[in-house]
């Protein structure tokens, strides 16, 4: 995490940070009896696939270890007064697995999980579910398609491009770049958590997308576009920097999700279009070199330990 990126509220009345590992029970446990915790939202994850082909064990400590820490006190705490609470696990669309050119997977798709991640977060689902049936502990997972945005650590695809084209640096496309992931903007994305989290029945499933495909050359050639137009430079000039290397071993060819039920009984839909959303989200990181320097160098940590004690 990156306390930065929440620099703007840390002054507001109504969080409080604790800087803990939810793998560990016993600051779980005191979080939830200091606080009389009621709800929980699980977003804590390694999440990019990258990371996880070199560190697998950290995957499994956060996403899965994490997740069943998290469960197991929300069991013990909240046993015999489980109605009115809520367990609701941030899941994503790559625990199905790959899909070919055609299909989408729905609610009740089988889990083929193909990356170290993908396996990490279908791990965590399954002790969600499991803590549902077997302690009718009361749990939603939702599963949404790639996010993009600001404060979006400079790792991922849409981010790296962006500051890649704009510093002049090569900007990699894995294998031929005709992979295609579905799109979402973050803040589209969280209103939905929002809906699912406070209208969402337990025991059930929901699928987050703005059906907005892209193949990642397509992709990439957008965001290029952008950036020149941002910076006033001539039409083109990111062609120079595009560049095919080796493809990611196991790289899932396509992941989409059917997602009527989110959109038909708790009244989502995506408010930006995709191209203001990238707008945005191009000028937003242009604009904010100092949170990208920080991230990049590592002095985000420093950040948060200047601001923020150990409180157990
Ligand atoms: P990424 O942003 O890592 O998200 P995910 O792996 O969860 O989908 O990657 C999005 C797509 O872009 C994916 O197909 C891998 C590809 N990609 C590249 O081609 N080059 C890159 O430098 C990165 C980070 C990703």
């Amino acid at each position: 995490g990156n306390l930065e990126s929440i620099k703007d509220i840390l002054d507001e009345p109504n969080h409080v940070f604790i800087h803990g590992d939810v793998a560990d029970y016993v600051t779980v446990d005191q979080v939830f009896r200091k606080y009389d915790i009621d709800g929980v939202i699980n977003f804590a994850a390694e999440s990019h696939v990258d990371r996880s082909i070199h560190y697998p064990l950290k995957f499994v400590r956060t996403n899965v270890t994490g997740t069943v820490v998290l469960l197991q006190v929300a069991r013990d705490y909240w046993k015999g007064r489980e109605s009115g609470k809520v367990f609701y696990q941030i899941s994503t669309d790559e625990v199905y697995g790959s899909l070919g050119p055609e299909g989408v997977f729905t609610e009740t798709s089988p889990y083929n999980p193909r990356s170290p991640y993908a396996a990490s977060k279908a791990a965590a689902d399954h002790f969600v579910n499991a803590f549902f049936h077997t302690f009718n502990l009361p749990v939603v997972i939702s599963h949404c398609t790639n996010n993009f945005g600001p404060y979006q650590f400079p790792e991922k695809l849409i981010p790296l491009s962006i500051l890649h084209f704009a510093e002049g640096k090569l900007v990699p496309i894995y294998g031929t770049g005709e992979n295609i992931r579905d799109w979402i903007y973050v803040e589209d994305h969280i209103r939905a958590v929002d809906l699912v989290f406070h209208k969402g029945k337990p025991g059930r499933v929901y699928h987050i997308s703005a059906n907005n495909p892209w193949r990642n050359i397509d992709l990439v050639h957008k965001i290029g576009q952008l950036v020149d137009e941002y910076l006033g430079r001539p039409v083109g000039t990111y062609r120079q920097y595009i560049t095919f290397v080796e493809d990611r071993p196991g790289h899932d060819f396509r992941y989409a999700l059917e997602g009527r039920r989110v959109r038909e009984e708790l009244g989502w839909s995506p408010r930006l279009s995709f191209e203001e959303a990238l707008r945005r989200t191009v000028k937003w990181y242009l604009e904010n070199s100092e949170w990208v320097e920080h991230v990049r160098t590592g002095e985000y940590r420093q950040f948060m330990q200047k601001h923020y004690k150990l409180q157990f």
